[in-house]
């Protein structure tokens, strides 16, 4: 023993490991995240060995114990966590031996393989809820926004050209819109997160007779993995997880992007509290929206983790392989660049200050209310193409004359069209267009409100 170290693994080895190799493959610095997982599938595993005659009642109670003060050490801060020993599954059940001679039973019918496909499915399952907490806590923030400002109009975009009016309480909801399906993916992916790998043993199972659907039960899985060579290989479950926090990082980054205008003097949207501004070291003036550019920023890293694991699992032939130790640190780091961005996105749409003013101010000059008045047309029997042509033309002649077009007189807009009317002044301005916008899934008022109205209801 003592010529081959501390290894649980070492009876057929003649050497020591070399210092070297125990630092390149050890894993315990990040893995020891998985350690409530690994315990609460210890404590499943040893109560069903039980069931099946392979403990005593004895020796739970003693394994029981262990792992119970074994955890108390791990939240206190005062357990030795062991580097030679590689990861966290060697380290508690190293610390279990040296409480029980019990602990020495504890692996029967399990290897490291299904036990850290269980840890992380454990951990992904949780991750899979707080992330869900946290977009909806985001959705809510918006929603609110949206209920305080339902009379706010302002410029929608197509190419960062002004394009239409627009309720700010419609763009608020495009947000919320978005973050609805990440809930959805992230709901779908916990289905598939939620099956239990524990009993595939390393590969091929186990000539015990453990049950699994037991297992399952006590640690609340929908099913058992159907395929114990599939079951230890099998990491989908862990980047379709990357991936959903890659397409919420995605959504907060296009967010942020829109904010970042918005907080520009050129826009003049948006005011970020200064609890939640920087300043500059040079410039004394300067108030910088600094966390929306990193959550920006971050969706890079969270692309980045993804790109990692799609390329970390792409080359490995069946069934566990030790570059699946990999998996953890990117996996991690998704989860913790999402949920520090959607934290600080809530706070920010909570705490931050619309200027109304100055998004109806900007609605001037642009002739947003340029389409509305080609439907106008349409609506006393030109054909839109010609109704196109024909408010060009207005634009044109308004622009030489540096007025909105509901500042152009009557016989100006006849010389164009003898269709149009007196009447045609209650179609023009933003004010009146987001009146008229009638289609479902538009800027109107009245169905803007009800969008706003369902959404409440939805998340309450
Ligand atoms: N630390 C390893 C991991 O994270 C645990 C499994 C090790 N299994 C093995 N056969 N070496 O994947």
């Amino acid at each position: 023993m003592a010529k081959t170290g501390n290894k649980l693994w070492h009876g057929r080895f003649q050497e020591a490991t070399a210092a070297s190799v125990e630092k390149f493959v050890a894993s315990i610095g990040y893995d020891r995240r998985l350690a409530r997982m690994d315990i609460a599938g210890s404590l499943a595993h040893a109560r069903m060995l039980r069931e099946v005659g392979l403990l005593t009642a004895g020796e739970l109670a003693a394994i029981r114990r262990g792992l119970a003060a074994i955890e108390r050490q791990i939240v206190a801060g005062t357990f030795p966590f062991d580097e030679s020993l590689e990861d966290i599954h060697m380290n508690i059940e190293a610390a279990l031996i040296r409480r029980t001679p019990a602990g020495r039973k504890l692996h029967t019918a399990r290897s490291r393989n299904d036990q850290v496909a269980l840890d992380l499915r454990l951990w992904a399952r949780e991750e899979c809820d707080a992330v869900t907490a946290l977009v909806v806590a985001l959705q809510k923030a918006l929603v609110n926004q949206a209920a305080k400002n339902t009379d706010v109009v302002l410029p929608a975009y197509t190419h960062l050209q002004p394009a239409q009016p627009a309720l700010l309480a419609h763009i608020l909801l495009a947000y919320v819109e978005q973050l609805g399906r990440d809930r959805e993916r992230l709901a779908e992916t916990r289905r598939r997160i939620n099956i239990l790998p524990l009993g595939a043993g390393a590969v091929a199972g186990t000539t015990l007779p453990i049950n699994r659907q037991r297992v399952a039960e006590l640690l609340g899985f929908e099913a058992v993995a159907r395929n114990s060579i599939d079951a230890v290989s099998d990491r989908d479950f862990a980047l379709e997880l990357a991936f959903d926090l890659a397409m919420i990082q995605q959504h907060l980054s296009r967010w942020a992007e829109d904010w970042i205008l918005w907080c520009s003097n050129e826009f003049g949207y948006f005011q970020i509290p200064d609890a939640y501004s920087t300043g500059s070291s040079m410039m004394p003036q300067k108030r910088n929206p600094d966390v929306l550019e990193l959550i920006r920023g971050k969706a890079a890293r969270v692309y980045g983790d993804l790109t990692t694991l799609l390329v970390l699992v792409k080359g490995l032939p069946l069934a566990y392989n030790r570059d699946l130790q990999e998996d953890k640190p990117p996996i991690f780091d998704a989860a913790d660049q999402v949920r520090s961005s959607l934290a600080l996105a809530a706070e920010i749409v909570r705490h931050g200050r619309f200027n109304a003013t100055r998004m109806l101010d900007r609605c001037r000059g642009g002739y947003l209310d340029a389409t509305a008045l080609a439907e106008y047309l349409v609506g006393r029997g030109e054909p839109f193409r010609n109704a196109h042509g024909i408010v060009g033309r207005i634009v044109a002649a308004c622009a030489e004359r540096k007025i909105e077009l509901s500042e152009a007189p009557l016989e100006l807009f006849q010389r164009f069209s003898r269709r149009i009317e007196r009447g045609v002044y209650d179609y023009l301005g933003p004010l009146n267009v987001v009146k008229r916008y009638r289609s479902s899934g538009s800027s109107g008022r009245r169905l803007v409100a009800a969008e706003v109205k369902r959404w409440k209801k939805s998340l309450s």
